[in-house]
């Protein structure tokens, strides 16, 4: 396999990489996991703020300086020194080939212009040669490639995708990402790339005579987005460019092969490949790519990466062309910051040599070494702890000059306790010019105005040009915040390791609080994620990173600075019943049905490169087993496997084949005694099985459960729930989760706690509401209610396979309520738009009970009824900033007097105007 190397940027770690040496920290080394957020958080509530709170500002602090270790330094005018090494990026206005309209890619004039409308002038040298590689234009073979974060590896991908769904019409292609903030991105991304481009004709579309006339978009190409509950009615046909989440493409790609329709996937494009090493979901990344290496006809995989070690067994895998780059178009300075002083990260690599030799104190050895800078000791007793102190003054340093920092903080509580301390050291309001300001508090008016409310912590910090983004925010409060910063109208943005992978954002410094996540320390490739978010092409030219530790971890983390990526693997034999469920997959789909061609279906698995053909085939014999005795699989006298009716209900459903069982059985018992006389039991239904990381508050469950009515008690009792037990765990009890009967008994008081809070989100209950009530982050309810609406989706799926028509059909309704938040009356209205059940519930109340009469309604009846939502809601409300000095969003109270029917719109400031409102004031015509 051919193997080049690009241009020469090497980062200190690859360096340090280079040198050999693996350094042991204490988390599993490299892989990039979802952690779950720290067990022991604590939980803060999200009490509602009155908007006179706004702008109130904390007493200031005061930055520690950072000064040059050696006061005969001279630094350049600007505090950053790479800007004197910027290197722009190399390109040879000779070479023709670097522009994507040279015929050789063949691409259409649309999609060129297009590019270089998003910043695409052409393309880096590394990009051109890697897209020269054997076979990969015309689509014949596979690609693996490797380029440091920020380099630039999607738009080779994205090339070679468009090429293949442009080659015919009917053709579609599928793009694997992790985590669902990648997907919409990407896909926002895609839709601009994509836009105006047509695909090409029906052969037969001219020899037939058109009854009616084309639709204007039937050309286009249309990129969906497939994650967690969106989306979860788009199917194969819907799309020629599908985005997905791991479990989205794997279930979209079972499905397409169980019906046939797979031979129009011509591409798959897996994204961060090294995650196929993730504890806990990289194995689907390995059963995706072990299908499509068993299909008929090929399909193009391209596989990237910034942190793969071993990338010629990915190729060998992958059967693909490999390309490996060092090169980055904006270099990064990377640094340890310790005990207040500032040193390159080059001089670890340097210590750790001579430690190792000299056995001394690292800490010692360090402080021999002459610092770049060093930042002053605070007089503050905030900033006492020299870690913090430099978190902050590094970022009040960027953020004062006028650029963007990112800091990852261990866990969400950190992230909000950073966010207020450096809010704190930032220009006071009476110093930010007024456009910023204002940019600001229209923020704070936008987050106000989602329905659940702003969070008080925000509140207090954007004025300030700070904000947290982590899971405990809901997906609409984590997008304003991630677009403000990335429009510049937030300077310091504090994060957990959410943001670590692929995304872009205008970040000069990446600043690390501790290299820890929860208790452990980070891995390599995570750091180097993390570290990659600073300086990306067309959103900053220099970059920096800055890892402040703290004295006890010293020696984990220089050792973490010069450690190797560790080696990956195949995660199919880490977890239990993994193989289980591939050979499930392949038989229920129909892929393989021998003991040969099934043998032969794992010979193709990542797996099959590290052990022998002996082993694997121990896997098979032993999870046949497994299988036939659950009765998911049988086998015929001819040696032929079949899914039985419950195998395939739990492959259409995308249940592992452990919860399929325990499904099952729940089901059948409900079957024979479902309490329909009110909600809890098919609430209880669709709650997801499998862990959500959710603790118990044993008293909250009590109170609920002494709230119960008839029907809900007999729910419990028929699952066979004690209240003893849940007054006694109220009390401070434990329990045993020793036997499978406990375990499994544990789980059903788990999913019923779950179920509690479904039925308070199905019956209106606002989120934010909801996450007081039980205690939980806003954001974790959530994403609660989202996995939910994906697993009732599978439940749906699950009884229709199973020939359960009148359960599915049940079911299906509060899969529509659950996606509405809303009770029955309201299913029709909260399913338009933008229209959520709050805004539904005051429609259907001032008597517009249906689309059609919202349809049919003249804007101007309209408008005072939105206006009646805001002052039903007052939080809601853009916050009158008069006070500060800012112009009020809605001019005069008497505007939203719900009485005036006709409102004059011209009076309203679109740019404060929460979005319906400004939407409405557009159909009037407004400016
Ligand atoms: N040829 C190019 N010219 C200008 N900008 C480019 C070019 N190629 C990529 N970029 C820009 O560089 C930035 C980083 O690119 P990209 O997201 O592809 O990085 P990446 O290699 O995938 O990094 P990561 O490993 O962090 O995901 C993007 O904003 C992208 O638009
Ligand atoms: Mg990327």
């Amino acid at each position: 396999m051919e193997r080049r190397h690009g241009t020469f940027n090497r980062t200190t770690v690859e360096s340090a990489t280079a040198q050999g040496r693996t350094f042991h920290t204490t988390t599993i080394a490299g892989a990039k996991r979802s952690y779950p957020e720290a067990p022991d958080e604590p939980k803060r509530q999200a009490p509602f703020e009155n908007a006179s709170s706004i702008g109130k500002e904390l007493p200031k602090l005061c930055a520690s300086a950072i000064n040059a270790a050696d006061p005969g330094d001279v630094f350049p005018v600007s505090e950053y020194s790479q800007r004197k090494a910027i290197s722009a990026t190399p390109t040879s206005t000779f070479d023709r080939a670097l522009l994507l309209s040279h015929p050789r890619y063949a691409l259409p004039e649309c999609l060129v212009n297009n590019l270089k409308a998003l910043g695409i002038k052409e393309i880096y040298p590394w990009q051109k040669q890697c897209l020269m590689g054997p076979g990969l234009l015309t689509g014949k073979k596979n690609l693996v490639y490797s380029a440091p974060t920020g380099g630039g590896k999607s738009l080779v991908a994205d090339i070679l995708l468009l090429k293949r769904v442009l080659e015919d019409r009917n053709a579609k292609a599928i793009l694997v990402l992790p985590y669902v903030a990648l997907v919409q991105e990407k896909v926002r991304w895609l839709r601009s790339v994509v836009e105006g481009i047509k695909r090409r004709p029906a052969e037969d579309a001219t020899k037939k005579p058109q009854l009616w006339a084309k639709r204007p978009d039937e050309d286009n190409i249309r990129v969906v987005g497939f994650f967690g509950g969106g989306m979860i009615r788009s199917t194969w046909s819907d799309f020629e460019i599908g985005v997905c989440t791991f479990e989205k493409a794997n279930t979209l790609i079972n499905s397409a092969i169980d019906d046939c329709s797979i031979a129009s996937l011509r591409a798959v494009v897996l994204d961060e490949l090294h995650m196929v090493d993730d504890d806990r979901r990289g194995y689907l990344m390995e059963l995706i790519a072990t299908k499509l290496l068993s299909l008929e006809h090929n399909v193009q995989i391209v596989g990237m990466s910034a942190t793969l070690s071993n990338i010629e067994v990915l190729s060998r895998w992958l059967d693909a062309h490999s390309y490996v780059t060092f090169y980055r178009p904006v270099p990064v300075e990377e640094h340890l910051v310790y005990e207040n002083a500032i040193y390159p990260a080059a001089t670890t690599k340097a210590l750790l040599r001579t430690a190792s030799q000299l056995e001394p104190d690292l800490a010692t050895l360090l402080r021999e070494n002459a610092p770049l800078k060093v930042i002053d000791a605070s007089t503050h007793k905030e900033l006492q702890d020299p870690v913090l102190n430099a978190v902050v003054a590094l970022a009040n340093e960027t953020a004062r000059s006028g650029y963007g920092a990112l800091v990852f903080c261990g866990s969400r509580q950190s992230c909000e306790s950073d966010a207020r301390l450096i809010s704190r050291v930032l220009p006071a309001i009476h110093e930010l010019d007024p456009d910023t300001y204002e940019k600001r508090l229209d923020l704070v008016g936008d987050l106000r105005s989602l329905s659940t409310g702003l969070d008080p912590i925000l509140g207090e910090t954007i004025p300030a040009g700070v904000a947290f983004h982590h899971a405990g925010l809901t997906t609409e409060e984590r997008d304003l915040i991630a677009s403000a910063y990335d429009s510049g109208v937030l300077k310091v943005m504090t994060a957990t390791c959410s943001l670590a992978a692929g995304i872009n954002l205008p970040a000069r410094r990446v600043i690390l609080h501790n290299a820890r996540i929860g208790r452990d320390i980070i891995g390599p490739s995570m750091l180097r994620q993390m570290r990659g978010r600073a300086g990306r092409k067309g959103k900053d030219e220099i970059g920096e990173t800055f890892l402040c530790c703290r004295k006890a971890d010293l020696e984990d983390v220089v050792g973490l600075m010069c450690a190797e990526l560790p080696q990956l693997s195949s995660g199919l034999t880490t977890g239990r019943h993994r193989i289980q469920r591939a050979l499930l997959e392949t038989i229920a789909i129909r892929l393989a049905n021998s003991r040969d061609s099934i043998s032969e279906y794992l010979q193709k698995s990542l797996l099959s490169l590290s052990v022998t053909r002996d082993v694997i085939s121990g896997h098979i014999d032993s999870s046949f087993e497994g299988l036939t005795s659950m009765g998911f699989v049988e086998v015929d006298s001819s040696f032929s496997y079949t899914a039985t009716q419950l195998g395939k209900a739990i492959v259409a459903s995308s249940l592992e084949p452990e919860h399929g069982a325990f499904i099952h059985r729940e089901m059948q018992r409900a079957l024979r005694a479902f309490v329909l006389d009110g909600e809890m039991h098919v609430l209880y239904c669709f709650t997801p099985v499998h862990d959500l990381s959710v603790a118990v508050n044993w008293q909250v469950f009590r109170n609920e459960m002494e709230a119960l009515d008839d029907s809900g008690l007999r729910v419990m009792t028929f699952l066979g729930l004690k209240p003893t037990l849940v007054n006694r765990m109220a009390q401070g009890g434990s329990l045993k989760q020793t036997t499978t009967e406990e375990k499994e008994a544990s789980r059903i008081y788990h999913r019923f706690y779950l179920a509690l809070q479904l039925r308070d989100l199905c019956n209106e209950m606002p989120i934010h509401v909801v996450a007081r009530k039980y205690n939980m982050p806003r954001g974790t309810v959530q994403t609660l209610a989202q996995t939910c609406t994906g697993f009732a989706a599978g439940m749906v799926k699950f009884c229709e396979h199973m020939g359960w028509g009148a359960m599915a059909a049940i079911l299906n309704h509060f899969s529509d309520r659950l996606n509405a938040g809303a009770r029955s009356d309201l299913l029709a209205l909260a399913k338009i738009t933008f229209i959520k059940s709050r805004t539904a519930r005051v429609f259907y109340e001032n008597g517009f009970k249906s689309v059609a009469a919202i349809a049919n309604a003249d804007p101007r009846e309209l408008v005072p009824v939105l206006m009646q939502y805001r002052l039903t809601y007052p939080n809601s409300i853009a916050p009158n900033m008069s006070s500060t000095g800012a112009t009020s969003g809605i001019s005069g109270s008497a505007k939203l007097n719900t009485e005036s029917t006709v409102i004059d719109v011209n009076t309203v400031e679109s740019h404060s105007l929460p979005p319906r409102l400004g939407m409405m004031r557009k159909m009037l015509g407004g400016n």
